[in-house]
């Protein structure tokens, strides 16, 4: 995780980087810092969020710098550990995102060396190695290689020399890279989000690919030291579309905004979306992999493609893909969905699928991400940026997107054109607000929820509880509503939340028993059906739809639900604690 920016050009530095980490503050958001070549180095560093320091210059003023917002990894949250790292002299300072997995051994030689360390950090190690070969060879590229061939792990860094004030330098390896260009200005980082106020040409760095730039000349090399020759690619603006508008939170906005998302997710290349659908059809094995919120966009899209396309196929999380590597080889097809691309699990799973001859498909949000430049076939979810933390509107495109995979396989049209109708039921949940803010209002200082769900709305009741946990820190379990006699019963009394996910669908009978089970050990149950039942305390009512597509539809009061719970317990809504957007590291 971790989002770094650096700058050379022509203008004062210091507020497009500070512009450039308010933008990458969903990586991470616990401390941030700076370093601009004033003479020397000149550096600026704080523990909290950037968006809350007030200046946007320290009296700093350079054309060459580089910053970073930090989600912490190695050592605890302090300003010692905030990155930019520095060499001993202060001579070299560095960003770094990613984990150096040989930071102890490469600290004990460096330090045994006569190396200073003064934190707790993996990434001070990269400072120190630079130090070490500039010293050695005065060569930057020769410093810069030695360096790359050392470190092992993950990592995008980028470095700057008091000692050549004109010059950048930066390296990937898994993680990612890019380069905004501009006359006389270039700009680097961990995402086009946060330089794309200026420039909308990009170079996006592959792995294993280094970079040393002055404002007019840009080197890109392997790590073997041979020059690479990389396209500019022109990015649409209008993706980048940050503002929050008229909402006090992005994550408020997002969930708004589903009733354009939705539909964008269903507007596909015609050409692509059948050869999608046609790798599923044939796979000898197919796996579906993800993490979080979208995985559970992987559970539907297993029981869709099983049920509706009749593909047999497993939905194994990304951390966990290791368990079935063994049954991948050259017939098997990889489905990975992930709103960013960067997800560290999702890439490893997929980078070890690929070497084994797996195709890989993939449907992300962020075009040119990493998984999509290594995927043989990507859709996207246009769903554009998803600034807060907690997924939202891309997790209803991915659901809307897979119905309309599943439904393709066998051109179910009646059922696709009710699929692209379905946005417009999305302002009848808006609608209701106001109950929905009593139920919360209700529910507050509760410390434990469940949300129940059978078949299509199992998925959905795990994303309700992850929503609710990571909103608003309240303990959720997401469960199978069969499964709670099994065991759970035994948590539930009169001061227990279920959220009864039950529309009139083929499973509203046993639903309803199986609340009807908890309200009689005095649990008070949330309706989320088209069918009011005076078994619920509370109900929020579902439009009349198709009922096959009730999935899309009902998670939206689930992510409003969390929502307000977290207003009215003040949580940082955007931000939670402890988490970042991506999560870039296994
Ligand atoms: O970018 P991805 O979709 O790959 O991210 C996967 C998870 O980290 C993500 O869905 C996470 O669970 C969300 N914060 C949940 O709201």
């Amino acid at each position: 995780m971790c989002g770094i920016i650096g700058y050379v050009g022509d203008k004062d530095a210091v507020p497009i980087l500070m512009n450039g980490i308010r933008r990458l503050e969903y990586r991470g958001y616990d401390s941030w810092g700076l370093a601009i070549i004033q003479g020397e180095i000149k550096l600026m560093k704080n523990t909290g969020k950037i968006s809350e320091s007030g200046s946007n210059s320290f009296g700093l003023k350079g054309n060459v710098g580089i910053a970073h917002t930090r989600w912490a990894t190695h050592g605890g949250v302090t300003r010692e550990n905030a990155h930019p790292h520095t060499s001993c002299g202060k001579e070299i300072a560095i960003v770094h995102n990613g984990i150096i997995e040989n930071y102890q051994e490469m600290k004990k030689s460096l330090l045994a060396e006569g190396h200073k360390f003064t934190s707790q950090t993996d990434s001070e190690v990269i400072a120190h190695l630079l130090e070490k070969f500039y010293n050695k060879f005065k060569d930057i590229k020769k410093t810069l290689l030695a360096t790359v061939k050392r470190i092992k792990g993950n990592f995008a860094f980028l470095a700057i020399f008091q000692d050549e004030p004109d010059l950048i330098l930066g390296a990937r390896k898994d993680s990612p890279l890019v380069i905004g260009v501009r006359k006389n200005e270039l700009f680097f980082a961990s995402d086009v989000l946060s330089f794309v106020e200026y420039t909308d040409k990009v170079i996006f760095l592959d792995n294993l690919e280094a970079v040393m730039a002055k404002k007019d000349s840009l080197k890109i090399f392997d790590f073997n030291g041979r020059e690479v020759r990389k396209g500019i690619t022109q990015v649409a603006w209008e993706a980048y579309d940050v503002s929050k508008k008229e909402f006090t939170h992005y994550t408020l906005k997002e969930i708004h905004e589903q009733s354009s998302t939705i539909k964008n997710s269903l507007y596909q290349d015609p050409i692509k979306l059948t050869k999608f659908c046609k790798s599923i059809k044939v796979a000898k094995k197919l796996f579906i992999t993800a993490s979080g919120t979208s995985f559970h966009a992987g559970l539907l899209a297993r029981h869709l493609f099983s049920k509706i396309s009749k593909v047999y196929c497993e939905a194994i999380l990304a951390s966990e893909f290791s368990q079935v590597m063994d049954w991948v080889d050259k017939d098997t097809v990889i489905l990975a969905i992930s709103q960013s691309g960067e997800t560290a699990d999702i890439l490893h799973a997929v980078r070890e699928a690929k070497e084994k001859g797996a195709k890989i498909l993939s449907i992300v949000n962020v075009m040119s991400s990493t998984l999509d430049r290594e995927s043989d076939l990507t859709l996207y979810l246009n769903c554009g940026p998803e600034i807060g933390v907690a997924a939202t509107k891309s997790f209803t495109a991915q659901l809307a997107l897979i119905y309309l995979l599943a439904l393709t396989t066998v051109d179910e049209v009646v059922n696709i054109n009710k699929l692209k109708r379905l946005n417009d039921y999305v302002e009848f949940i808006l609608e209701q607000k106001n109950k929905i803010m009593n139920i919360a209002e209700k529910y507050k200082d509760s410390s434990d929820f469940y949300f129940i769900g059978r078949s299509v709305h199992h998925p959905i009741a795990l994303e309700g509880a992850l929503k609710l946990k990571e909103l608003s820190y309240i303990h959720a379990e997401g469960m199978a509503a069969g499964e709670l006699k099994h065991g759970t019963l035994a948590l539930i009394d009169e001061r227990t939340p279920v959220v009864v996910l039950n529309p009139k669908d083929q499973t509203y009978h046993e639903t309803l028993s199986n609340a009807l089970e908890m309200k009689a050990r005095g649990a008070k149950i949330i309706g989320i059906s088209n069918l009011n039942n005076e078994i619920y305390d509370d109900l929020i009512l579902l439009p009349q739809i198709e009922e096959l597509l009730y999935p899309i539809i009902e998670v939206i009061p689930l992510q409003m639900l969390a929502y307000y719970m977290a207003v009215n317990r003040g949580a940082d809504v955007d931000r939670p604690r402890n988490l970042a957007k991506s999560v870039t590291v296994k």
